[in-house]
């Protein structure tokens, strides 16, 4: 098949409905299908029309430098600064007083920062970086909790062209040593501690013990005090924020760096124990994350509240709480905590207070809110909202229509954007003034993107086929190397299907009307008997079953048929576990939704599943336990109890 386009398919699909863009919003949407159109006569016209949003210090000569792929230069010989681009430009337009995040604290603590307000606290960051030695290319490495100074220095790096290297506040000690390490920050900027879950949570002791390993690689601490504990002090090389970073000018000459300097590093998990450095730069990346931020949601920088409910340790922070949305002067809502502190409606009073018109999350909270019950999100004012957005996994129908129904009311579009750390941005993904969308497809490549579904060969398959997930072109806010190694970019993306076409690493599957499904991971996808079988589509049909919330399936290794399907339930609250009556119950539906094929060999019902700090559920750790071996590294789990909790469930363990 031909590249797919955007389109107002109207054909209904197996089990559900289309729904076409509401008419008020098409009317002002800010991009209409003939972007499609235009991106399919001129691609890197399309997309230099795109960089034009930004303000350039000096204008590239060439869009794209594709000869020595896949080592792709975007915007060549331009000049920019990012900072600028987020901040500044929108001061100096007039728009100073225009409030740029809403953060609000766990604890109830907010506090309403401006346009004028950022740019004098990135300036001064800025300047303080400078005092402590950084220099434009240097890594400084960011371990802070969901608080206004990260977004601060991150924009601080930008400015002086350092390269920031975001870790997670929920990463362990070790992790984050380890990514130092593979960095080689010098600088770390942290704070004593954060608000989780109703109680303050310490972030200093992880640094002291992760620099402890590193003898005196890293040469200062700039720590900011957010929770008043008592903090270790090395004197000489930490230092606190509010005695350096406040003492600076409020000014600094911003210098234009080169479109393909670095911005920054964020790492993410591979198949081998060591993580990437998904390296990211500066014209290209941030081109594509304003025009996606602009067009996918829609944003209307004057009248619109907008809230990425993420965590800035995550890319889906760095694209869309920080650079896409500051890039288009946004007003932002930043929310430091978890969605159940100190109660289940928490997201929904936001939502209510500051009139948040337009939210992004991912399908797992989805789940949770669903398994807390629609009562919950009923008890608050949700009309503001006009737009709704999912990200990180597939988005079972289910999910989507009760987020479309009990959050959006009925009227509130749903995109669900297919990306990866490594995208930098949106790719896959309805166009809300545009395509009718269709609940647990990710529909179609935004304009300017090419994607295909193609077999092992590398063939597009039919209508119907299963596949996986290509990139055919580079676009301008791919990643750019594996920081420090050239050659696993190349053997993990580029070399399966050629040096030109970008392997996702994803399934997907292509529907009558071309639209694309993801279905996972690859290594998520099941073959049983040698029919492919995606963990999500039963897990999308486990939890279309009245009584079950949340589910996860893997493929257990079978004698008989290659692998069988093992199933991970959580029931809704209000549902009764019958026992095996209720397993037979559930494996007929499976078979009604799906097929014979996808009945799971196994059912269990459990409390709580594992999943990684950014919510996605740890297979690997449940194959584990369907296979009965002994539990492989949880260090990266939310809560590690929990797997003892379904290692109890099974037959024959203590
Ligand atoms: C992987 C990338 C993108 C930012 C957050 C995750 C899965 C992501 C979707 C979606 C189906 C999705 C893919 C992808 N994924 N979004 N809308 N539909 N799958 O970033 O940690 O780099 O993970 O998340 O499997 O490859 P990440």
């Amino acid at each position: 098949m031909s590249d797919t386009q955007g389109r107002g398919s109207t054909s209904p699909l197996p089990g559900g409905d289309t729904f076409p863009p509401p008419t008020a919003l098409a009317e002002a949407a800010n991009v209409g299908a003939d972007a499609y159109e235009r991106a399919a006569a001129d691609r890197l016209g399309f997309w230099a029309d795109a960089a034009r949003r930004l303000e350039w210090a000096q204008q590239w000569d060439e869009v794209l430098d594709w000869s020595n792929p896949p080592f792709a230069k975007w915007f060549v010989g331009g000049k920019l600064n990012v900072a600028v681009n987020c901040v500044d430009r929108h001061v100096a337009a007039g728009h100073g007083e225009q409030v740029a995040y809403h953060w609000v604290g766990e604890p109830g603590d907010t506090r309403t920062i401006t346009y004028a307000q950022l740019q004098d606290a990135v300036c001064q960051a800025a300047n303080a970086l400078t005092s402590l030695g950084v220099q434009a290319g240097d890594r400084v490495a960011v371990y802070l909790p969901m608080i206004p100074e990260a977004v601060v220095t991150m924009l601080a790096c930008a400015r002086i062209g350092a390269v920031h290297m975001v870790v997670f506040g929920g990463f362990s000690s070790d992790a984050l040593a380890s990514r130092i390490t593979d960095a080689d920050a010098k600088v770390v900027v942290t704070a004593d501690g954060g608000y989780r879950r109703g109680a303050p949570s310490a972030l200093k002791p992880a640094v002291d013990e992760a620099l402890t390993k590193l003898g005196d690689a890293v040469r200062s601490v700039l720590v900011v005090r957010r929770t008043g504990g008592d903090v270790e002090w090395t004197e000489g090389r930490d230092v606190w924020w509010h005695e350096l970073v406040d003492a600076q000018p409020t000014t600094h000459a911003a210098q234009a760096f080169d479109a393909e300097h670095p911005l920054y590093i964020m790492y993410t998990s591979g198949t081998t124990a060591k993580p990437k450095g998904i390296l990211h730069t500066s014209g290209g990346y941030l081109t594509q994350v304003a025009w996606s931020h602009h067009a996918v949601f829609d944003l209307k920088p004057d009248t619109d509240v907008y809230w990425t409910a993420a965590d800035v340790g995550w890319v889906t922070g760095h694209s869309y709480i920080v650079y896409g949305p500051l890039a288009n002067r946004a007003t932002s809502v930043m929310y430091e905590g978890t969605p159940e502190t100190p109660h289940r409606g928490r997201w929904w009073e936001i939502v209510q207070e500051y009139g948040v018109t337009v939210l992004y999350t991912a399908p797992t909270t989805i789940r949770t809110f669903m398994k807390w019950g629609d009562d919950v999100p009923a008890g608050f004012d949700l009309s503001s909202l006009r737009l709704l957005g999912s990200v990180g996994e597939p988005i079972n129908p289910e999910a989507w229509l009760w987020y479309h129904a009990n959050i959006g009311g009925g009227r509130c579009p749903v995109v669900d954007t297919w990306w990866q750390t490594e995208t930098g941005g949106h790719m896959i993904t309805p166009l809300p003034g545009v395509t009718a969308t269709k609940p647990g497809s990710a529909q179609v490549p935004l304009p300017g993107i090419s994607a295909r579904v193609v077999d092992e060969a590398g063939e597009p398959i039919e209508p119907g086929a299963t596949g996986y997930l290509v990139l055919t072109e580079p676009w301008p806010s791919m990643l750019r190397t594996i920081w420090g190694d050239d050659d696993r970019y190349v053997d993990t993306y580029w070399s399966r299907y050629g040096k030109t076409v970008y392997f996702a690493g994803d399934g997907a599957k292509l529907d009558e009307d071309g639209d694309i499904w993801l279905l996972g991971r690859v290594d998520d996808v099941m073959n049983v008997s040698g029919h492919r079988i995606s963990t999500t589509e039963v897990e999308s049909a486990l939890v279309s079953h009245p009584t079950v919330a949340e589910a996860a399936v893997v493929g257990a290794t079978d004698a008989t048929t290659g692998q069988g399907i093992v199933a991970f339930v959580i029931l809704r609250g209000n549902a009764v576990d019958s026992g095996d009556e209720l397993v037979a119950e559930l494996r007929q539906h499976v078979r009604k939704e799906i097929g014979p094929i996808a009945s799971p060999r196994q059912i269990m019902v459990v409390a709580e599943l594992p999943k990684t700090r950014s919510g996605k559920i740890m297979r690997r750790l449940l194959r584990d336990v369907a296979e009965n071996r002994e539990l492989g590294d949880v260090t990266t789990l939310t809560d590690s109890s929990v797997m003892d909790l379904i290692g109890a469930k099974l037959p024959g363990t203590p």
